[in-house]
C-alpha cells in the first residue's frame, strides 16, 4: 500500500488534516485505535477560537458549528461573591464560538464518509519506520493481519498517549511538565445554562465553571482531587458543591438534574521539542498538553494543523520545503503562549493544597487588576480568543 501521507490518530487534529489534504488533492490515509463511535463519545471541549473556525471553513465542515454553535461576546469571571465581565469581542476584536469538540469530530466523520478517504479503525501495533530517512512507511495490525503503507510523510496526530512522540529518539527530544495537584470533575445535563456566557469561579472551596453545549445542554465543571472518584460524587453531591463556589445569585438560579455524562481529567502542562523528527510531524496533544481552564486544548492543536497543511501545500503544490523545515519553530512558539496562558488562568483560577496566606493574597491583588484595568482585561481577551496563527 501507498499514501502520500499517513495520518495517525482519528481525533479531531487528524481528520482535519485529512480533509484539508483531501483539498488540495494530497491522498491521506488516518489510522484510528479505537472505533469511530468510541472517538466520537469522547466529551471534550467546547469552545471554538475564530483561528479553527477559519480552519473548518477551509475544511469545508464550519456549516452546522454556524448553524447550531452559540457565538460569545464576553466571559465572566467570579470571586469573592461576586462577578465581572470581560469583554473579548471588544478588547479582541472578535469572539469564541461554543461547539463541542465532539461535533466537530462527528462533522470532519461525515465530510470524510462523503470523500473517498481511507480510514483504518481499531489498528493496534502501529510502528513509524524509517522516520529519519527518504522512505517512511507505517506498519500496523487489523483484524489479525499485519500492514504496511510506504508514504512521504507521517503526520503524528495520535494524543498524549500515542506512538509517534515516543518514535522520536529520547536523546533528541526535551520534554516540559508541570503536573497541578488536582483535577476537574465535569458533567453534561439536560438542562438550561445557568448564564447565557461562561462562568469561570474562583472560590474558598476551589474552581467551578459554568460552561454549555446549547441551550438546553448545560456542562459544568468543579476541582476536585485526583484521588476522587466518579462513584463517589453523586449528582447530588455535584450540584451541592457547585452551587457552593458560585456566587448566591447565580447559585440561585441553577436548574439541575441527572447528569448524563460525569468524569474526572487531570491537569497538566507538557510540551515536548522538538516537533519535526525528519518526515514525521508531531500534531496536537502529542506534543502538548495544557491545563483545560482557558480551552485552549484543542485550539492549539489546530494552529499545529494550519501550520504542517501550509508545509504541507508549499511542499506538494510549488516543491518548496520552507513551510516543512519551519514547522517545529512555527508552531512552537504559538504553543508555548498557549501554555503560558493556560498556566497563567489555572493559577490565577484555583485553590492549591500548598497555597500560604501570601499566595492567597497575590491571587487576589491579581483578580482585583483584572477586574478593574482595562489593558489586564486586553490582554486576557486576546489571549482567550486565541492569538493569530
Ligand atoms: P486526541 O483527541 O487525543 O486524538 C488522538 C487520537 O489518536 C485518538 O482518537 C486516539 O484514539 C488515537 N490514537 C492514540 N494512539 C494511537 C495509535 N497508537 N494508533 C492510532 N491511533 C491512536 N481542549 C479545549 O480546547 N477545551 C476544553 O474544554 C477541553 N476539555 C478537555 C477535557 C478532557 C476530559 C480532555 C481529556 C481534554 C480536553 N481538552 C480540551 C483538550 C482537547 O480535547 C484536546 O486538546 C484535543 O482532543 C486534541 O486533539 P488531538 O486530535 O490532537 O488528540
Ligand atoms: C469548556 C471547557 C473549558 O476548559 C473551558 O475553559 C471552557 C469551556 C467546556 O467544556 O465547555
Amino acid at each position: 500500500m501507498r499514501h502520500q501521507v499517513v495520518i495517525i490518530g482519528g481525533g479531531p487534529s487528524g481528520l482535519l488534516l485529512g480533509q484539508l489534504l483531501h483539498g488540495i488533492g494530497v491522498d491521506a490515509v488516518i489510522l484510528e485505535r479505537k472505533t469511530r463511535d468510541y472517538v466520537l463519545s469522547r466529551n471534550r471541549a467546547g469552545v471554538l477560537e475564530r483561528g479553527m473556525l477559519d480552519l473548518m471553513k477551509q475544511a469545508g465542515i464550519d456549516s452546522r458549528a454556524h448553524a447550531e454553535g452559540l457565538p460569545h461576546d464576553g466571559t465572566l469571571i467570579a470571586y469573592e461573591g461576586d462577578m465581572f465581565r470581560v469583554d473579548l469581542a471588544g478588547h479582541a476584536g472578535h469572539s469564541i464560538m461554543v461547539y463541542g469538540q465532539t461535533e466537530v469530530t462527528r462533522d470532519l466523520y461525515d465530510a470524510r464518509d462523503s470523500i473517498d478517504a481511507v480510514t483504518h479503525f481499531e489498528v493496534s501495533n502501529v510502528v513509524i519506520n524509517g522516520a529519519d530517512t527518504d522512505q517512511p512507511s507505517v506498519s500496523f495490525d487489523k483484524g489479525g493481519q499485519s500492514h504496511r503503507i510506504e508514504c512521504d510523510y507521517v503526520a503524528g496526530c495520535d494524543g498524549f498517549h500515542g506512538v509517534s512522540r515516543q518514535t522520536i529518539p529520547e536523546n533528541l527530544r526535551q520534554e516540559f511538565e508541570k503536573v497541578y495537584p488536582f483535577g476537574w470533575l465535569g458533567i453534561l445535563s439536560e438542562t438550561p445554562p445557568v448564564n447565557h456566557e461562561l462562568i469561570y469561579a474562583n472560590s474558598p472551596r476551589g474552581f467551578a465553571l459554568c460552561s454549555m453545549r446549547s441551550p438546553t445542554l448545560s456542562r459544568y465543571y468543579i476541582q476536585c482531587s485526583m484521588a476522587d472518584t466518579v462513584e463517589d460524587w453523586s449528582d447530588e453531591a455535584f450540584w451541592t458543591e457547585l452551587k457552593r463556589r458560585l456566587p448566591d445569585d447565580v447559585a440561585a438560579q441553577l436548574v439541575t438534574g441527572p447528569s448524563i455524562e460525569k468524569s474526572i481529567a487531570p491537569l497538566r502542562s507538557f510540551v515536548t521539542e522538538p516537533m519535526r523528527w525528519g518526515r514525521l510531524f508531531l500534531c496536537g496533544d502529542a506534543a502538548h498538553i495544557v491545563p483545560p481552564t482557558g480551552a485552549k486544548g484543542l485550539n492549539t492543536a489546530a494552529s499545529d494543523v494550519h501550520y504542517l497543511f501550509q508545509g504541507l501545500k508549499a511542499w506538494y503544490q510549488d516543491k518548496n520545503p520552507e513551510g516543512l523545515d519551519q514547522y517545529s519553530e512555527k508552531a512552537l512558539a504559538r504553543v508555548w503562549k498557549a501554555e503560558r496562558f493556560s498556566w497563567w488562568f489555572s493559577s490565577l483560577m484555583h485553590r492549591f493544597p500548598d497555597q500560604s496566606e501570601f499566595d492567597l493574597r497575590m491571587q487576589k491583588a491579581e483578580l482585583d487588576f483584572l477586574r478593574s484595568n482595562d489593558a489586564a482585561q486586553k490582554a486576557m481577551a486576546e489571549n482567550y480568543v486565541g492569538l493569530p496563527y
